[in-house]
């Protein structure tokens, strides 16, 4: 690649200081030339504590800098989509924050700005570049563990601060949509298929009326589940369990991976129940954000294909609006 890719970034989000500019300001293939916020002094203060070049008080400003090849779109979740397609109207690759929408309706509707603007639009699932998770879906592919017959997935934080975006209904708050939606996509991505049907209960807060304790059960062609609860409001962990009829495959810190020391999976043959059979992998030390902004990168140069296109993202959208409905009613559904 001949030169480093041009990156803007909408709004000041903490995703974005605190690892995703960091880390793609630390990578092979990109650079972050121009962040913008709702207010120019904070758009002035981040971009220098960043390093950032170009500072705009607005995201319109941001989309109309001829320099700017692609935007990272960290948006709260309501706004994932609009802003997304503005620019990808305004000429600019879009990398949008996960969940990438609030409906699957909606996330259909970056299919049609695709086709009519050409640009490249992905959901920022960094996980699925972490090395951990694709070692472990080469292991699930070499059959090391058997058949896959189940996955576990837990996730959780505590957080009740009703200003953060998190804990806002009508703005797309709420375990589901924020750390469910992982729980689904690694299923999908660990199972490559996608499932049939899907129960739930779902607990809400009384005042936030998010939800802060979602349990569901996802079915898989041939038998295999997805079991996974997440929860806002219990202490923070965060573990997946990959069941095989020979063994067993344990991911460690699965979602926020870190990225000063190795990630660390577990392979364990079953022998017995003690970890005898039990072998712990160090991958080598990386960091996914960096990783995901370089493949993103690649994309748009023509090196290679997006993995996941958009519409794998409204496919993960169907699965959590049926995980959502099924906790409504009570009843299994399908996506
Ligand atoms: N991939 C990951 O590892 C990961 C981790 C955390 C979060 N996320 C995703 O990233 C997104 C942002 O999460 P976050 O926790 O970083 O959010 P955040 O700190 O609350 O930032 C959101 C930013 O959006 C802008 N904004 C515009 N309209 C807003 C509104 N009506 N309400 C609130 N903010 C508004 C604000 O920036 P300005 O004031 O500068 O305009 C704000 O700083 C979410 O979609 C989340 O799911 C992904």
């Amino acid at each position: 690649m001949a030169s480093k890719m041009a990156w803007g970034v909408i709004s000041t989000a903490k995703i974005g200081r605190k690892h995703v500019i960091p880390a793609m300001q630390n990578s092979a293939l990109c650079r972050i030339d121009a962040i913008a916020s709702r207010d120019l002094a904070t758009a002035r203060t981040t971009a220098d504590e960043l390093g950032i070049a170009r500072a705009y008080g607005s995201y319109e400003e941001l989309l109309a800098d001829p320099a700017i090849e692609a935007i990272y779109n960290p948006l709260p979740n309501h706004l994932h989509v609009p802003w997304t397609i503005k620019a990808m109207e305004a000429g600019k690759h879009v990398l949008c924050e996960k969940p990438i929408a609030l409906t699957a309706e909606e996330a259909r509707l970056l299919i049609g700005a695709r086709a009519r603007t050409g640009k490249v639009v992905a959901e920022a699932f960094m996980v699925r570049q972490n090395p951990q998770w694709q070692r472990a879906r080469d292991i699930v592919r070499s059959g090391e563990i058997g058949e896959v017959r189940a996955i576990q997935t837990m996730f959780s934080y505590f957080l009740t601060d009703p200003a953060n975006v998190r804990n806002q209904a009508d703005i797309g708050g709420g375990g589901l949509m924020d750390i469910g939606c992982y729980a689904i996509a690694t299923a999908r991505y660990i199972f490559g298929a996608e499932p049939s049907r899907m129960v739930s209960v779902i607990d809400r807060d009384p005042q936030m009326h998010t939800d802060r304790l979602t349990s569901a059960i996802l079915e898989f062609p041939g038998a295999r589940h997805l079991t996974f609860t997440v929860s806002t409001q219990m202490s923070p962990h965060q573990r997946v369990t990959i069941m095989g009829t020979t063994g067993r495959i344990e991911i460690l810190v699965p979602f926020n991976a870190p990225n000063q020391r190795p990630c660390q999976i577990i392979v364990d043959d079953g022998r017995d129940l003690f970890g005898g059979g039990a072998r712990v992998e160090d991958l080598p030390v990386n960091d996914q954000y960096a990783l995901q902004g370089d493949a993103f990168a690649r994309v748009v140069r023509g090196e290679t294909e997006l993995e996941f296109p958009i519409e794998d993202a409204v496919q993960n959208m169907r699965c959590i609006e049926a995980v959502f409905r099924s906790g409504a009613t009570g009843q299994w559904t399908s996506p």
